[in-house]
């Protein structure tokens, strides 16, 4: 069944309040709700009161405190026959948490009891309208064997506990704010806290605590310091105060996604909150960083301002990861942090927007909703908003969202409530802007430039002005996605530069704001061509195609003044190149080879610039990215290409990669930043000697991995060793295993790095990985390290006959009935056949195919797989 975002209709009955009863046990868990419910005034007025439910069943159920039974069941769902417009119905379920390999609703995760819920995992441990405009104020209580469970946890505040004196022992719960069911959590086990405070703004005494299995509490310290300044940050920038006395995070190891939001009890994945340098690379420090503040600002993007219903999931995700990014871009480096940013969006959203599944941040429809967590809803969903600020600036920005969160405080909203509210208080006119909810697709911009010519009539006048104007011309297409045939134009704002090219300067940014299919902006006070930087800052998510020349970027590489621009420039400069020896387009080979070597040499030998930076501009663009400028490639031929730049790059500039490796190595650990540059140049400085020369590369590889102090230098040196075929790369490899035995998140990294290796043996390491003692198919970190890591290797998983797509449709086949929602997230490396040569889209449609003839898929997989084949 599809769902339909115009079908909207408010509940039929409300449940003002909740509460819960929870009998803990890993395999029976009892489970007494009792709800006070309500009838909607803006409902129907319907008798019926629907309850979801999902693989549980109503042992018992009572109205106002007697037995009922005029109930019955449709699918699922409980309906309820009820009498008048207000009763108290006591429903009892029972629940086996350890057989719950889905982990979504009550499971059970090394011993411990937790629970997921967004978006609907509320049902599968009680009847409930399960949706996000339904808010309830809830107390929970629980008992259950207090040798097995000593810590008892739950959203609120703790307002009591006891003991049983038969063993066991009970504690009481209650949050005063009303919630939508899917920020219900419950923890139960045995845990220790790392404990700390903070005191809001106005006075507010709040105790923090990160609570985690015994031996781990010395991992959380970087979690913590990540938690207090989000709270800071919060109140600072955003003016958001916490709300309640408490603020818990649980680290439980088995998790679908990173983390998430539950009221004053956000539940994590371990990967998210531990760290010490010897386990945790500079790269995880930053995620923990980030995932932490993320959390945090949900509970005002999110919480106390909900979402109406799933189709306005960006309404809370765009925004809280716009949040998280401003939050880490002030705690480290902006250029950086932006840089990174767009890297993921350019290596994951835009293949999505130009793919099968490709759907609006605001999606119209969707079967399964947990396919909708998506880097469109996320990623490019805070592009948008990003935008926003780059038409008020931030200040008047800010003031739209302080009138957002005033305006719905308690609400359940709406993305156009959040738009209305940004034009209502920073004074913006977004009706066409409007359109970036409403379609799918990442618009091309293409730029064209001219110079007026010299006009000997105007000659006095002209030369007051300071010398001609140049004419920029741009239009801007979409492609068709799926539903969407025609685009509208969209709102562009594009920051750009026009660079004298006597001068080597500007005369200042300008923002053009490009709202029709095409448009021209003149510029006055030029004696030639300038050369144009555009979207600085990536001001706005699209392609552009710009008339810059090669000469032109290797300028820009080299001076321009917007680190972003800069990156830009040497990532263009790549990649035409690479796209065009692919397409065999590539005119003047050596010549462009040439210009990439001179611009990195310089970016290698650029004394101002700072490691961080450095290491970021040396990075080759992704395949995936690549993959998107070309209509259809050989994923291998891009891969080969690639591989082939970075070997003539090693070779070329070798003494500089030496040269740097040196420098760096001798920079000693710390977290600052000067250190972490050092640790990134050091991997790039091995990757591309390991190109170029693999037995220095191996010699340097196995020097910095025997010296190592911390996981970033281990990690980077052992990921080189894995792609060479080396004597040195088992004895690394095994060393790694048995060092890091038992810590499970280390040991997803010696899953991962092997699979996603350049080593051309990756598809047999994979094979034999996948029968490895340690690897298991419950645990989603396990399975994402091992199998992601190879869906992702192009060289491994596009190889030539087919086996990489055979042997992630067997992975999805036999991951659906233990996690139907991970299974589902391996579809679209298989979905995107049409940007492949057509042997291979045929061989992986034929896996779509095998995978769709399965009779009992999860809805999860089927709506990912249908789609993948139809479009
Ligand atoms: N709201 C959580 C987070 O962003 C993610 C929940 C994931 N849920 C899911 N069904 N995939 O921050
Ligand atoms: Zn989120």
């Amino acid at each position: 069944t599809v769902i339909h975002r115009a079908d909207y209709r408010p509940p039929e009955w409300l449940v003002p309040e909740i509460a819960l009863d929870f009998a803990l046990s890993l395999d029976a868990t009892r489970v007494q709700a009792t709800l006070k419910v309500a009838k909607n005034a803006a409902g129907s007025g319907t008798s019926l009161l629907r309850l979801n439910g999902d693989a549980i069943e109503a042992k018992a159920v009572t109205v106002d405190g007697h037995a009922h039974n005029d109930w019955h069941m449709d699918g699922a769902d409980l309906v309820i026959e009820l009498p008048g417009d207000a009763h108290d119905v006591g429903i009892e379920t029972l629940i086996d948490p350890s057989a719950n390999t889905q982990l979504s609703g009550l499971y059970a995760s090394n011993g411990l009891l937790c629970t997921q819920c967004e978006a609907e995992g509320f049902r599968r441990i009680t009847f409930f309208p399960d949706r996000p405009d339904v808010l309830s104020v809830y107390s929970v209580r629980m008992s259950g064997d207090k040798a097995q469970f000593p810590v008892l946890l739950s959203n609120g505040n703790p307002t009591a506990s006891g003991e049983n004196g038969d063993g066991t022992h009970w504690a009481e719960w209650h949050d005063p704010w009303p919630k939508p069911s899917y920020l219900f959590a419950l923890v139960a086990g045995e845990l220790v806290a790392n404990r700390d405070s903070f005191t809001t703004k106005s006075g507010r005494k709040v105790n923090l605590a990160i609570y985690v299995r015994p031996g781990d509490e010395e991992r959380t310290d970087h979690a913590m310091r990540s938690l207090i300044a989000s709270m800071k940050w919060d109140e600072d920038v955003y003016g958001r105060e916490y709300d309640l006395d408490d603020f818990n995070i649980v680290a439980v190891s088995d998790f679908n996604a990173g983390a998430m939001e539950n009221k004053g009890l956000n539940v994590f994945n371990t990967r998210y909150i531990l760290a010490d340098p010897e386990t945790a690379t500079d790269g995880d420090y930053d995620a923990i960083e980030g995932v932490v503040a993320h959390e945090y600002f949900h509970n005002w993007s999110g919480n106390r301002v909900t979402c109406r219903d799933w189709f306005q999931l960006s309404l809370k995700e765009g925004f809280t990861v716009l949040r998280d990014q401003q939050f880490s871009a002030h705690r480290g480096s902006a250029p950086v942090k932006r840089i990174e940013d767009v890297r993921i969006l350019r290596a994951v959203q835009f293949p999505e927007d130009s793919g099968p599944l490709a759907h609006p941040i605001r999606p119209d429809s969707y079967q399964e909703i947990s396919n909708f967590y998506t880097a469109t809803v996320y990623n490019k969903g805070a592009e948008v908003i990003r935008m926003m600020t780059v038409l008020a600036g931030m200040e008047r920005f800010l003031e739209g969202t302080t009138l957002y969160f005033d305006r719905h405080d308690g609400e359940a909203a709406t993305c156009e409530d959040f738009v209305k509210a940004i034009e209502d208080g920073a004074g913006l006119d977004l009706k066409q802007f409007r359109n970036w909810y409403e379609q799918a697709g990442t618009p091309r911009v293409s730029v064209g430039m001219t110079l007026e010519s010299a006009n000997p009539t105007l000659e006095g006048e002209g030369a007051t002005l300071g010398g001609r104007g140049v004419t920029l011309t741009l239009k801007q297409a979409t492609a068709p996605t799926p539903g969407q045939p025609e685009k509208k134009p969209f709102l562009i704002p594009l920051r750009i530069a026009l660079f004298d090219r006597e001068t080597g300067e500007h005369h200042g940014e300008e923002l053009i704001v490009l709202t029709e299919a095409e448009q021209s902006f003149t510029f006055e006070g030029f004696t030639s061509l300038p050369v144009l930087s555009i979207n600085r800052g990536f001001s706005a998510p699209v392609e552009i195609v710009a008339p810059v020349t090669t000469e032109d970027l290797v300028f820009l590489a080299r001076h321009d003044d917007d680190p972003f621009a800069r990156y830009e420039a040497m990532q263009q400069l790549i990649v035409r190149h690479l796209v065009g020896a692919v397409a065999g387009t590539l005119e003047k080979r050596e010549e462009s080879q040439a210009a990439i070597g001179a611009a990195m040499g310089a970016i290698l030998d650029d004394a101002a610039l700072d490691d961080l930076m450095r290491g970021e501009l040396l990075i080759l663009p992704g395949e995936a990215y690549l993959a998107e400028q070309l209509t259809r490639a050989d994923p291998t031929r891009i891969f080969a290409e690639r591989e082939g730049l970075k070997r003539w790059l090693g070779e070329t500039l070798k003494d500089k990669w030496l040269a740097l490796h040196d420098r760096v190595s001798a920079v000693p650990y710390s977290l600052e930043a000067e250190a972490r540059g050092a640790r990134k140049c050091k991997t790039q400085a091995l990757v591309y000697l390991g190109a170029a020369d693999p037995a220095e590369a191996a010699r340097r590889a196995k020097a910095q991995y025997d010296a190592a102090t911390n996981m970033t230098d281990r990690q980077g040196a052992l990921m080189v060793l894995c792609s060479l075929d080396c004597p040195e790369r088992e004895a690394a490899l095994a060393d790694f295993h048995a060092r890091f035995a038992g810590n499970m998140l280390v040991i997803d990294k010696w899953f991962s790095l092997q699979a996603g290796s350049l080593n051309p043996k990756a598809t047999e390491h994979v094979k034999a990985l996948a029968e490895h003692p340690d690897f298991t198919m419950t645990n989603p970190n396990r399975v994402r390290a091992l199998w992601m890591a190879f869906a992702a290797n192009a060289q491994a998983f596009h190889k030539a006959g087919g086996e990489g797509y055979g042997l992630i449709a067997d992975l999805i086949l036999k991951l659906d009935p233990i996690n139907g929602n991970v299974a589902a997230r391996f579809v679209p490396y298989l979905g995107r056949w049409k940007k492949v040569d057509e042997a291979r889209a045929a061989l992986m449609r034929a896996e779509l195919e095998r995978i769709a003839a399965e009779p009992t898929l999860s809805r999860d997989v089927r709506e990912q797989v249908s789609k993948s084949l139809e479009a």
